[in-house]
C-alpha cells in the first residue's frame, strides 16, 4: 500500500515535470537525458522504460550506482562478479541508492587476440562512454584482470564521474606434490622445465589441473596483483580492498561497503580528478617499487596519468625507485603468494614501512586522507611476508629505467627479477625478425646461439605486434634449455607479464616498427647493457647504422590493418612511454610525475 501511496505521489510530480517544466537536479534519471528535444518528453519517456523493469517513482528517485558488470564465460579471473554485484547492490540499498548494474566488456589475458593490451582501450573507450551516456551518480568498477583495472579506472578518469574501484581479489594457492604453486609464476617455472625435459608429459597435464584453484585473479605479484595495490595506493579502492583473495567472506564485505561509499560519493561529488593527483600517483609509483611490481603497471600508470593531463617521468621515476627498496616478499622476486599479504595486513603493513616517503595528506574515495586511513589501520604485529625497510627483499630500483642508442626513449628492465650476474654483460645479438620468425627458429637445434649471447625480437611493440604483447619473455633456446641454461638477457619492444623472471629488457622505445634503432639491429652485432649505469648500447658505429637506416623499409601492412578498430588502433596508438594509449583520448600534458626533487 505504502509503495503505491508513493508512486502516485511521485508519478504526479513526474507528470508536471512532463508539462515543461526544467528538471530540478541534473542527477538520477533527469541526468543525462536522451536527446529528443523535449527534456519534459525524454524524462517521461525513459521512466516510462525503466519502469518495465519494476522500479517505483521512489526507487528511482534516488542516488543510482552503477556497477560495471565484467563478467565473462571467457574471463575465469572475474568467476566471482555475480556474487560481487549481489553484495555492491545490498551496500547500495542499505545506503539509501538505486543500484544499477550495466555491462562493459571485459579482458582475460588468455583469452584476448592477439593480446588483451590490444584491447585495453577499447574497454577505456566502452567504459567512459557508458559511464557518460547512461544517468548514474556514481560507479562501482569491477575488475580484476590485468587490463581490466587500468582500463576501467582511465574511462572513469576522463568520464570524471564519482568512482570506487572494486577488485575481483587474488586466486588461493593451489599445491602440487607438497609445493604450493599459482599462476603464472609456476607456469613458467614448470613449463621451462618441461621444455628442459626435467619432468613429463603426465606431470605438466597435472600441474595444469592446479595453477588456477579458484576465483580470482593471478596470485603473485603480477600485473593484476600490483594493479590492485596500486589503485588501493591511488587512493581510489576502500583501505584493505587490494589484497582480500576473491575467495573469501571479507571479500563480499569490501563490495558491500563500496556500493555503501559510492551513495556518499554520489552526493559529495568525489569525482575521479580530486582524488587521481599528482600525489596520489606518486603514491601509486611509490608503491610499485615497495612491492616489486609489474613492469606492466608503468605502461598503465602512464596512461591513467594521462587522461588526467599528467605525464610520467621515466627518470624521475627511476631515481624514484633507486630510493623505495622491494619490501614484500611474494613471487616472482621472493617467496609468497598474495593470501600471505592478506594475511599479513595488505597495503597497511606495506605503507607503514615507506610512510616517510608517501603523500599522506592525498585523498582517498572514503573523503579522508591516506594518512588518516592508515592511523586508523588495525595496528602492526610480528610477520614475514612484508619486510622492515631497511631489511628489504631488493635494495632499491626493482625495475630500471635505460637509456643508449638502442633505447633513445627508454627502456626498462626488471631487476630484482634475474639472475644477478647479467647485470652487467657484454654479448652477441641473436636476431629474431618477428614472433612468427621467433617461433619458428628458437628451438632449432641449428640455431647458432650460445648461453652469453643476447636475444633481441623485433616488431613486437605496439604498432608492430600489434599491441605490444607479453612476449619480451623469449624463451630459452631449447638446446640451452636442456644444458641448464636458465637466464639469458632478451631484448624487445615488447611487455612481458608481470609473473615473468629474467634478464628481460622490455618497451624499447621507440619501437623497431617505426623505424627505431632496435630495427636496425643484425644478428652477430655487440650489444652491452649495464643496469647498474642504466645504459644499453648497440656497439655499432653511428655512420653503420645511418647506412642501415637508408635501406631500411617498414613493415608492409598486414590483412586487417585497413578498416575498423585495428586501423584506429594503427593510427592512434602511443608508444610505450606515452603508455599506448590512443592519441586523441589523452588530456594535454600539464605536469608531471614523479615531481622533480
Ligand atoms: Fe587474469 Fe592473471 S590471467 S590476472
Amino acid at each position: 500500500m505504502a509503495t503505491k501511496k508513493t508512486e502516485g505521489k511521485t508519478a504526479g510530480k513526474t507528470a508536471g515535470k512532463t508539462a515543461g517544466k526544467s528538471p530540478v537536479r541534473k542527477t538520477g534519471m533527469r541526468k543525462g537525458l536522451t536527446a529528443y528535444g523535449d527534456e519534459g518528453f525524454s524524462l517521461f519517456l525513459r521512466k516510462a522504460f525503466i519502469k518495465a523493469m519494476g522500479y517505483t517513482d521512489d526507487a528511482l528517485d534516488r542516488p543510482i550506482v552503477g556497477i560495471t558488470n565484467t563478467f565473462s564465460g571467457f574471463n575465469a579471473c572475474h568467476r566471482n562478479v555475480p556474487e560481487l554485484i549481489e553484495a555492491v547492490k545490498r551496500g547500495v540499498m542499505l545506503a539509501g541508492g538505486l543500484p544499477v548494474e550495466f555491462p562493459v566488456i571485459t579482458l582475460h589475458e588468455s583469452f584476448a587476440h592477439p593480446t588483451s593490451m590490444y584491447l585495453r582501450n577499447l574497454m577505456a573507450v566502452d567504459t567512459e562512454e557508458m559511464m557518460r551516456g547512461q544517468p548514474v551518480d556514481s560507479v562501482v568498477l569491477i575488475g580484476g584482470c590485468d587490463k581490466t583495472v587500468p582500463a576501467l579506472l582511465m574511462g572513469a578518469a576522463s568520464a570524471n564521474i564519482p568512482s570506487i574501484m572494486l577488485v575481483t581479489g587474488p586466486m588461493i594457492t593451489g599445491d602440487h606434490k607438497g609445493e604450493r604453486l599459482g599462476a603464472c609464476t609456476d607456469c613458467r617455472r614448470f613449463w621451462g622445465k618441461y621444455r628442459a625435459t626435467e619432468i613429463s608429459e603426465q606431470e605438466i597435464g597435472e600441474i595444469n589441473n592446479k595453477l588456477a584453484p579458484s576465483a580470482g585473479t593471478c596470485m603473485v605479484m603480477g600485473t593484476a596483483s600490483t594493479m590492485a595495490l596500486c589503485s588501493e595506493a591511488l587512493g581510489m579502492m576502500l583501505p584493505g580492498g587490494s589484497c582480500v583473495p576473491a575467495v573469501m567472506a571479507d571479500r563480499l564485505r569490501q563490495a558491500e561497503a563500496s556500493g555503501a561509499r559510492a551513495v556518499a560519493m554520489a552526493k559529495e561529488r568525489l569525482t575521479p580528478d580530486k582524488i587521481m593527483t599528482v600525489e596520489a600517483f606518486e603514491n601509486a609509483l611509490r608503491v610499485l617499487f615497495a612491492v616489486g611490481g609489474s613492469t606492466n603497471a608503468i605502461v598503465h600508470l602512464t596512461a591513467m596519468a594521462g587522461r588526467l593531463g599528467i605525464k610520467l617521468d621515466l627518470d624521475a621515476f627511476d631515481k624514484m625507485g633507486r630510493e623505495t627498496p622491494v619490501l614484500v616478499d611474494l613471487k616472482p622476486t621472493g617467496q609468497g603468494y598474495m593470501e600471505d599479504l592478506y594475511k599479513a595486513g595488505g597495503l597497511a603493513t606495506i605503507l607503514r614501512e615507506i610512510r616517510h616517503q608517501m603523500n599522506l595528506k592525498a585523498l582517498t574515495v572514503t573523503g579522508r586522507t591516506l594518512g588518516e586511513e592508515l592511523a586508523a589501520a588495525t595496528p602492526a604485529w610480528d610477520q614475514q611476508v612484508v619486510r622492515k625497510f631497511k631489511n628489504p627483499v631488493f635494495a632499491g630500483g626493482s625495475i630500471a629505467v635505460l637509456r643508449g642508442n638502442l633505447a633513445p626513449g627508454g627502456a626498462i628492465i626488471k631487476q630484482a627479477a634475474m639472475d644477478p650476474k647479467l647485470t652487467q654483460h657484454e654479448g652477441r645479438a641473436v636476431v629474431f625478425e618477428s614472433l612468427p620468425d621467433m617461433a619458428a627458429r628458437v628451438d632449432d637445434p641449428n640455431l647458432d646461439v650460445k648461453a652469453d649471447d643476447i636475444l633481441v625480437l623485433k616488431n613486437a611493440g605496439p604498432i608492430g605486434a600489434p599491441g605490444m604483447p607479453e612476449a619480451g619473455y623469449l624463451p630459452i633456446p631449447k638446446k640451452l634449455a636442456a644444458k641448464g641454461v636458465k637466464d639469458m638477457i632478451r631484448i624487445s619492444d615488447a611487455r612481458m607479464s608481470g609473473t615473468a623472471f629474467g634478464a628481460i629488457v622490455l618497451h624499447v622505445t621507440p619501437e623497431s616498427a617505426v623505424g627505431g634503432n632496435l630495427a636496425l639491429v643484425r644478428s652477430g652485432d655487440r650489444i652491452r647493457l649495464d643496469v647498474p649505469a642504466r645504459k644499453l648500447e648497440l656497439l655499432v658505429s653511428d655512420a653503420e647504422l645511418g647506412r642501415r637506416r637508408k635501406a631500411w623499409q617498414a613493415p608492409k601492412p598486414r590483412p586487417g590493418d585497413e578498416r575498423g578498430y585495428r586501423k584506429l588502433f594503427m593510427e592512434q596508438i602511443t608508444q610505450a612511454d606515452e603508455g599506448c594509449d590512443f592519441a586523441f583520448l589523452k588530456t594535454k600534458i600539464t605536469t608531471q610525475v614523479p615531481r622533480k626533487r
